[in-house]
Protein backbone atom coordinates (compact mmCIF):
# COMPACT_ATOMS: atom_id res chain seq x y z
CA UNK A 1 0.00 0.00 0.00
CA UNK A 2 1.72 2.52 -0.97
CA UNK A 3 0.05 6.32 -1.22
CA UNK A 4 -0.23 9.63 0.26
CA UNK A 5 -3.88 9.40 0.93
CA UNK A 6 -5.62 10.10 3.91
CA UNK A 7 -5.37 7.43 6.10
CA UNK A 8 -8.97 7.97 8.16
CA UNK A 9 -10.38 7.82 4.37
CA UNK A 10 -8.70 4.50 3.44
CA UNK A 11 -9.37 2.99 6.82
CA UNK A 12 -13.64 3.84 6.65
CA UNK A 13 -15.80 2.76 7.97
CA UNK A 14 -14.42 3.03 11.54
CA UNK A 15 -14.05 1.74 13.99
CA UNK A 16 -11.87 -1.26 12.70
CA UNK A 17 -9.74 -3.59 14.52
CA UNK A 18 -6.09 -4.33 14.27
CA UNK A 19 -5.33 -7.83 15.14
CA UNK A 20 -2.12 -8.07 17.08
CA UNK A 21 -0.41 -11.68 16.38
CA UNK A 22 2.04 -11.46 19.40
CA UNK A 23 -0.07 -13.95 21.28
CA UNK A 24 -0.45 -16.22 17.89
CA UNK A 25 1.16 -19.56 17.47
CA UNK A 26 4.83 -17.64 15.99
CA UNK A 27 5.26 -20.95 14.21
CA UNK A 28 2.55 -20.43 11.98
CA UNK A 29 2.73 -16.71 11.07
CA UNK A 30 2.33 -17.32 7.29
CA UNK A 31 -0.67 -19.34 7.77
CA UNK A 32 -2.02 -16.92 10.83
CA UNK A 33 -2.09 -13.74 8.01
CA UNK A 34 -3.73 -15.43 5.70
CA UNK A 35 -6.39 -16.89 7.76
CA UNK A 36 -6.97 -13.39 9.91
CA UNK A 37 -7.33 -11.90 6.26
CA UNK A 38 -9.93 -14.26 5.10
CA UNK A 39 -11.35 -13.76 8.27
CA UNK A 40 -12.56 -10.17 7.31
CA UNK A 41 -9.49 -7.76 8.78
CA UNK A 42 -7.94 -5.18 6.97
CA UNK A 43 -5.28 -4.44 9.67
CA UNK A 44 -2.43 -6.21 11.22
CA UNK A 45 -0.33 -4.68 13.84
CA UNK A 46 2.85 -6.16 14.26
CA UNK A 47 4.90 -5.91 17.61
CA UNK A 48 8.59 -5.08 17.51
CA UNK A 49 10.72 -5.72 20.45
CA UNK A 50 13.92 -5.80 20.80
CA UNK A 51 14.61 -6.85 24.37
CA UNK A 52 15.94 -3.21 25.48
CA UNK A 53 12.73 -0.44 25.02
CA UNK A 54 10.91 -3.41 26.46
CA UNK A 55 12.04 -6.65 28.40
CA UNK A 56 10.65 -9.11 25.12
CA UNK A 57 12.03 -9.74 22.46
CA UNK A 58 10.00 -11.04 18.83
CA UNK A 59 10.83 -10.32 15.38
CA UNK A 60 12.20 -7.97 12.81
CA UNK A 61 12.36 -6.06 9.27
CA UNK A 62 13.13 -9.70 7.89
CA UNK A 63 9.59 -11.40 9.51
CA UNK A 64 7.67 -8.90 7.87
CA UNK A 65 8.97 -8.51 4.60
CA UNK A 66 8.50 -12.35 3.74
CA UNK A 67 4.80 -11.77 5.43
CA UNK A 68 3.80 -9.41 3.07
CA UNK A 69 4.21 -11.71 0.33
CA UNK A 70 1.44 -13.74 1.69
CA UNK A 71 -1.10 -10.97 2.99
CA UNK A 72 -2.84 -7.74 1.52
CA UNK A 73 -3.48 -6.34 4.63
CA UNK A 74 -2.17 -3.36 6.09
CA UNK A 75 0.21 -3.88 8.29
CA UNK A 76 0.46 -1.83 11.13
CA UNK A 77 4.20 -1.66 12.48
CA UNK A 78 4.53 -1.33 16.48
CA UNK A 79 7.86 0.01 17.09
CA UNK A 80 8.85 -0.86 20.55
CA UNK A 81 13.09 -0.45 20.14
CA UNK A 82 15.69 1.37 21.41
CA UNK A 83 16.57 4.04 18.97
CA UNK A 84 13.98 3.41 15.93
CA UNK A 85 16.23 6.19 14.02
CA UNK A 86 18.96 3.82 12.79
CA UNK A 87 16.57 0.90 11.49
CA UNK A 88 12.57 2.78 10.18
CA UNK A 89 14.06 2.68 6.64
CA UNK A 90 13.99 -1.54 6.81
CA UNK A 91 10.48 -1.37 8.22
CA UNK A 92 9.46 0.43 5.29
CA UNK A 93 11.35 -1.52 3.01
CA UNK A 94 9.63 -3.84 4.69
CA UNK A 95 6.11 -3.44 3.73
CA UNK A 96 5.47 -1.95 6.66
CA UNK A 97 2.32 0.58 5.93
CA UNK A 98 1.76 2.65 9.55
CA UNK A 99 4.76 2.79 11.39
CA UNK A 100 4.55 3.56 14.92
CA UNK A 101 7.47 5.11 17.40
CA UNK A 102 7.22 5.42 21.15
CA UNK A 103 7.22 8.50 22.17
CA UNK A 104 9.55 7.70 24.74
CA UNK A 105 12.38 6.21 22.55
CA UNK A 106 13.57 9.41 20.11
CA UNK A 107 14.56 12.76 20.90
CA UNK A 108 12.07 15.64 19.71
CA UNK A 109 14.66 16.04 16.27
CA UNK A 110 14.63 12.28 15.94
CA UNK A 111 10.99 12.38 15.82
CA UNK A 112 10.27 14.94 13.68
CA UNK A 113 13.18 13.09 11.22
CA UNK A 114 11.38 10.35 11.48
CA UNK A 115 7.87 11.77 10.63
CA UNK A 116 9.55 12.96 7.55
CA UNK A 117 11.15 10.34 6.13
CA UNK A 118 8.01 7.71 6.92
CA UNK A 119 5.66 9.72 4.35
CA UNK A 120 8.61 10.67 2.17
CA UNK A 121 8.03 7.21 1.66
CA UNK A 122 4.36 7.67 1.02
CA UNK A 123 3.20 5.49 4.09
CA UNK A 124 1.44 6.49 7.34
CA UNK A 125 3.62 7.29 10.27
CA UNK A 126 2.04 6.75 14.18
CA UNK A 127 3.08 8.11 17.52
CA UNK A 128 3.06 5.74 20.50
CA UNK A 129 2.67 6.53 24.19
CA UNK A 130 3.33 4.37 27.18
CA UNK A 131 0.89 4.60 30.39
CA UNK A 132 3.02 6.85 32.38
CA UNK A 133 3.21 9.39 29.71
CA UNK A 134 0.67 12.45 29.73
CA UNK A 135 -0.89 13.04 26.56
CA UNK A 136 -0.62 16.35 26.55
CA UNK A 137 3.19 15.95 25.88
CA UNK A 138 2.51 15.05 22.32
CA UNK A 139 -0.39 17.77 21.20
CA UNK A 140 2.50 19.79 19.12
CA UNK A 141 3.25 16.66 16.44
CA UNK A 142 -0.42 15.73 16.56
CA UNK A 143 -0.88 17.89 13.01
CA UNK A 144 1.94 16.32 11.72
CA UNK A 145 0.77 12.28 12.42
CA UNK A 146 -1.55 10.15 10.83
CA UNK A 147 -2.29 7.99 14.31
CA UNK A 148 -1.70 7.88 17.73
CA UNK A 149 -1.28 4.29 19.56
CA UNK A 150 -2.26 5.05 23.19
CA UNK A 151 -1.07 1.98 25.45
CA UNK A 152 -3.50 0.23 27.79
CA UNK A 153 -0.80 -1.58 29.47
CA UNK A 154 2.64 -1.36 29.82
CA UNK A 155 4.36 -2.79 26.78
CA UNK A 156 6.05 -5.82 26.34
CA UNK A 157 3.68 -9.04 26.67
CA UNK A 158 0.86 -9.90 25.38
CA UNK A 159 -2.58 -10.72 27.30
CA UNK A 160 -2.17 -8.12 30.62
CA UNK A 161 -5.24 -7.01 32.58
CA UNK A 162 -5.83 -3.15 30.16
CA UNK A 163 -5.32 -0.15 32.68
CA UNK A 164 -8.28 1.82 33.19
CA UNK A 165 -6.58 5.06 33.47
CA UNK A 166 -5.24 5.24 30.60
CA UNK A 167 -8.73 5.03 28.98
CA UNK A 168 -9.14 8.98 29.70
CA UNK A 169 -6.33 9.70 27.49
CA UNK A 170 -8.62 8.80 24.53
CA UNK A 171 -11.32 10.81 25.51
CA UNK A 172 -8.71 13.88 25.75
CA UNK A 173 -7.01 13.00 22.37
CA UNK A 174 -10.52 12.92 20.83
CA UNK A 175 -11.61 16.28 22.24
CA UNK A 176 -8.56 17.56 20.96
CA UNK A 177 -9.15 16.23 18.12
CA UNK A 178 -12.62 17.84 17.41
CA UNK A 179 -11.43 20.96 18.90
CA UNK A 180 -8.28 21.26 16.25
CA UNK A 181 -10.55 19.89 13.46
CA UNK A 182 -7.35 17.31 13.47
CA UNK A 183 -7.35 14.07 11.41
CA UNK A 184 -5.50 11.59 12.79
CA UNK A 185 -6.80 8.42 13.89
CA UNK A 186 -6.76 7.20 17.74
CA UNK A 187 -5.45 3.52 18.25
CA UNK A 188 -5.59 2.00 21.73
CA UNK A 189 -3.42 -1.48 22.62
CA UNK A 190 -3.63 -3.66 25.29
CA UNK A 191 -5.74 -5.76 27.40
CA UNK A 192 -8.77 -5.23 24.92
CA UNK A 193 -11.32 -8.13 25.19
CA UNK A 194 -15.29 -8.58 25.06
CA UNK A 195 -15.22 -6.39 28.30
CA UNK A 196 -13.30 -3.48 27.47
CA UNK A 197 -13.59 -2.58 23.81
CA UNK A 198 -17.24 -0.79 24.26
CA UNK A 199 -15.79 1.60 26.77
CA UNK A 200 -12.76 1.99 24.34
CA UNK A 201 -14.83 2.63 21.33
CA UNK A 202 -16.82 5.11 22.64
CA UNK A 203 -14.39 6.84 24.35
CA UNK A 204 -12.70 7.80 20.78
CA UNK A 205 -10.88 5.07 19.89
CA UNK A 206 -11.11 4.07 15.58
CA UNK A 207 -8.60 0.87 15.72
CA UNK A 208 -8.70 -1.16 19.00
CA UNK A 209 -5.93 -3.54 18.95
CA UNK A 210 -6.88 -6.54 19.72
CA UNK A 211 -4.96 -9.40 20.20
CA UNK A 212 -4.73 -12.44 23.41
CA UNK A 213 -8.91 -12.21 23.24
CA UNK A 214 -8.59 -13.16 19.70
CA UNK A 215 -5.86 -15.86 19.64
CA UNK A 216 -6.53 -17.55 23.13
CA UNK A 217 -9.36 -19.28 21.60
CA UNK A 218 -9.02 -21.99 19.43
CA UNK A 219 -10.88 -21.35 16.86
CA UNK A 220 -9.44 -17.48 16.06
CA UNK A 221 -11.33 -16.89 13.06
CA UNK A 222 -14.76 -17.11 14.97
CA UNK A 223 -13.58 -15.31 17.48
CA UNK A 224 -12.64 -12.07 15.00
CA UNK A 225 -16.08 -12.29 13.08
CA UNK A 226 -17.54 -11.69 16.42
CA UNK A 227 -15.07 -8.18 16.96
CA UNK A 228 -15.83 -7.60 13.40
CA UNK A 229 -19.71 -8.09 13.62
CA UNK A 230 -19.30 -5.88 17.11
CA UNK A 231 -17.64 -3.00 16.12
CA UNK A 232 -19.80 -2.41 13.20
CA UNK A 233 -22.92 -2.55 15.69
CA UNK A 234 -21.20 0.09 18.06
CA UNK A 235 -20.63 2.44 15.34
CA UNK A 236 -24.09 2.33 14.67
CA UNK A 237 -25.34 2.62 18.51
CA UNK A 238 -22.78 5.37 18.29
CA UNK A 239 -24.80 7.06 15.49
CA UNK A 240 -27.96 7.26 17.52
CA UNK A 241 -26.35 9.60 20.15
C1 LIG B 1 1.95 -5.26 24.02
C2 LIG B 1 1.64 -5.22 22.58
C3 LIG B 1 0.24 -5.48 22.20
C4 LIG B 1 -0.38 -6.76 22.63
C5 LIG B 1 -1.87 -6.61 22.56
O1 LIG B 1 3.16 -4.65 24.28
O2 LIG B 1 2.00 -3.95 22.04
O3 LIG B 1 0.03 -5.26 20.81
O4 LIG B 1 -0.09 -7.88 21.86
O5 LIG B 1 -2.37 -6.82 23.77
P1 LIG B 1 -3.40 -8.02 24.04
O6 LIG B 1 -2.65 -9.28 23.82
O7 LIG B 1 -3.80 -7.77 25.43
O8 LIG B 1 -4.53 -7.85 23.06
ZN1 LIG C 1 1.28 -3.45 20.01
Amino acid sequence: MKNNKNLKKILSPLPTISVSLLNSDLANLKQTVELVERAGVRLIHLDIMDGHFVPNLTFGAPVIKCLRKYSGCIFDVHLMIENPQKSISNYIEAGGDIIVVHFESVSRKQLLKIVSLVKKFGRFVGISIKPKTDVEKIFKYLPLVDLVLVMTVEPGFGGQKMLNNCVSKIKILNKYREENKLEFLISADGGINEGTIVEIINSGCDVPVVGNAIFSDKNFTKKIRFFNSLTKKLKFDNKKY
